[in-house]
């Protein structure tokens, strides 16, 4: 039952000594079309895959604005081949200076209904063109100027919107048809436009002309910048131009784990996404899942998923503000501690570990890219203006809308927010502070394989990422893991989650009868893009999760 983990140092030395060749054509894997073929066109012009990801990232907030946005934010995680430098550019967003513990609380201490989701004062300070900037200015070859230019022509002609956009509308019309520069520009006659309707954003391609030509000032300082100020004010935001001017990306490690020899590469805190990850699978590691039926498998994976997402809870926020135990939530002998507790023949309710109420996670937006270059460049990247449409608010002149973020701090500990995520002090709001996320870009290596994935959906990615990962070490490749069906469990509600076709009836029956609750999801979730490069075959491979109409390509 139990196998004996590779040493960490012993990988760590193996694959720093183990730089090689490029797998000599690219591959691109995003949620929309348009968005993978800009990356092909930089990599066309001589850009190498930091470009790529400036063009597919700027692309993507123009063709799939319910997902990511320059009003938003993300984790770009990169490794250049030239020399195996992983890092991870932050590009979360941060609470306004103005902000505080209890803006979003009534009198009697609760929490306001949909203040931290819906219009200007539910958005953190953007992070996202900070991003794009740094990305070009240290890693990439070419200026701003050319790998903006596909997302500023997709924004000035404008493109025929598909299924997902129209669903993503219809979901938050309301809030849109409240503000009229959003409802001009995504709306047809102020409701949920038609099929074939064209989305022209002119306004977005000002603004993102300006950062093409300013750089990070072309959006923190000047037109921009007061134009987004003055809006989000006069709407009754608390945005300053100080916010804006005071925004800066951070560069960080990335988080390491290690799961029966492949090494995993994530996202550090901010995100919970790269603990949340390893924690699981340092518990799981110690099992030989397959040799047990399937009932068992998910029962185990299920009871790891409780107990790291109960330490998210209690211990995850932004690590310039708290203290964050790391070393020993990634330890694998903390996780050894919390296997002892997992029983095979029954499930431990969340309840025994703390009784605070929980509501149903929803969430499918965000948006994931994975690239790699001819070279061996690689960047996974999950970007994000929070729920579909973000706050639903488009500051006027601008064309960007705008992220409600916000709801991803515990706006009051101990209560839900819109994922169901129940946070502690730690997640807490002060001013200048990054929300704590679940985006989890991801790599995993082994000698002779590299995968590149991640995905959308809220407080479910890491759940999402981990079963690729498990599918990853059985062998299987990106086809595989995004049409894998989902099930999740976050500690708080204590449900299983489960996409409608994910589980067999004998396994229903099976994990009911282990005392889990159930719950399958109205539709399934999730829209991963990924990509694995075997290096003993030298085939390169992508996949485009089949629930989104994202594409994977992978060329000369
Ligand atoms: N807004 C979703 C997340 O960052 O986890």
């Amino acid at each position: 039952m139990f196998k004996q983990p590779k040493s960490s140092l012993f990988l760590f030395l193996f694959y720093s000594c183990n730089l090689s060749a490029g797998p000599n054509q690219a591959a691109i894997a995003s949620a929309h079309p348009l968005a993978t073929a800009a990356g092909f066109e930089i990599l066309a012009q001589g850009g190498n895959a930091f470009d790529a990801a400036v063009a597919v990232s700027a692309t993507l907030a123009v063709v799939e604005p319910s997902g990511s946005g320059l009003g938003g934010g993300g984790f770009w995680l990169l490794k250049r081949a030239k020399d195996g430098k992983e890092i991870i550019i932050d590009g979360r967003e941060k609470a306004p200076l103005a902000a505080h513990s209890d803006m979003y609380l009534d009198g009697q201490g609760n929490p306001t209904l949909k203040l931290s989701l819906d219009g200007p004062l539910a958005a953190g300070i953007p992070g996202l063109p900070a991003g794009l900037a740094h990305l070009a200015k240290q890693y990439g070859r070419l200026p701003l100027s050319k790998s903006l230019a596909p997302a500023i022509h997709h924004a000035e002609t404008g493109f025929e919107v598909g299924d997902h956009y129209l669903q993503a509308i219809a979901s938050r019309e309301s809030i849109l048809q409240r503000y009229p520069a959003s409802a001009d520009i995504f709306l047809e006659q102020h409701a949920t436009p038609k099929p074939g309707f064209r989305l022209v954003q002119p306004d977005l391609a000002k603004t993102l002309r300006r950062l093409a030509v300013g750089g990070h000032a072309g959006f923190y300082r000047g037109e921009t910048a007061k134009q987004l100020v003055e809006a989000v004010r006069k709407a009754g935001g608390i945005w300053t131009l100080d916010d804006l001017q005071q925004y800066k990306i951070v560069e960080r490690q990335p988080l390491i784990g290690e799961y029966h020899g492949i090494r995993v590469v994530s996202a550090p805190p901010p995100s919970s996404g790269g603990i949340v990850l390893v924690e699981i699978l340092n518990i799981l590691s110690a099992y030989d899942l397959q040799q047990f039926d399937s009932v068992t498998r998910k029962h185990l994976i299920i009871e790891a998923k409780r107990r790291a997402y109960r330490d998210r809870d209690l211990y995850l926020g932004d690590p310039d503000f708290v203290e964050i135990p790391t070393k020993r939530l990634t330890s694998p002998d903390y996780a050894a501690g919390l296997r002892v507790a997992i029983r095979a023949d029954h499930a431990l309710p969340s309840g025994s570990l703390s009784d605070t109420p929980g509501i149903n996670p929803q969430g499918d937006n965000t948006t994931h890219l994975s690239i790699i270059d001819r070279q061996g460049n690689q960047v996974a990247a999950t970007l994000s203006i929070n729920q579909a449409m973000g706050s639903g608010f488009v500051a006027e002149g601008t064309g960007v809308l705008l992220n409600d973020e916000m709801d991803d701090f515990a706006v009051s500990p101990g209560n839900p927010n819109a994922y169901g995520l129940v946070g502690g002090n730690a997640n807490s709001i002060e001013p200048g502070k990054r929300m704590l996320s679940s985006m989890a870009p991801t790599f995993l290596q082994t000698k002779d394989r590299i995968a590149i994935l991640g995905t959308p959906g809220g407080s479910r990615i890491i759940s999402m990422v981990l079963l690729a990962v498990l599918d990853f070490a059985e062998g299987n490749g990106p086809v595989s893991w995004v049409n894998i069906g989902r099930f999740h469990h976050q500690y708080l509600p204590d449900v299983v989650e489960h996409e409608p076709d994910a589980l067999t009836i004998e396994e229903m029956h099976g994990l009911e009868k282990l005392g889990h609750e159930l719950k399958a999801t109205g539709k399934r979730y999730g829209n991963m893009q990924a990509i694995l490069w075997d290096k003993s075959t030298g085939q390169l491979e992508a996949a485009s999760d089949p629930r989104g109409e994202g594409a994977a390509w992978v060329r000369k």
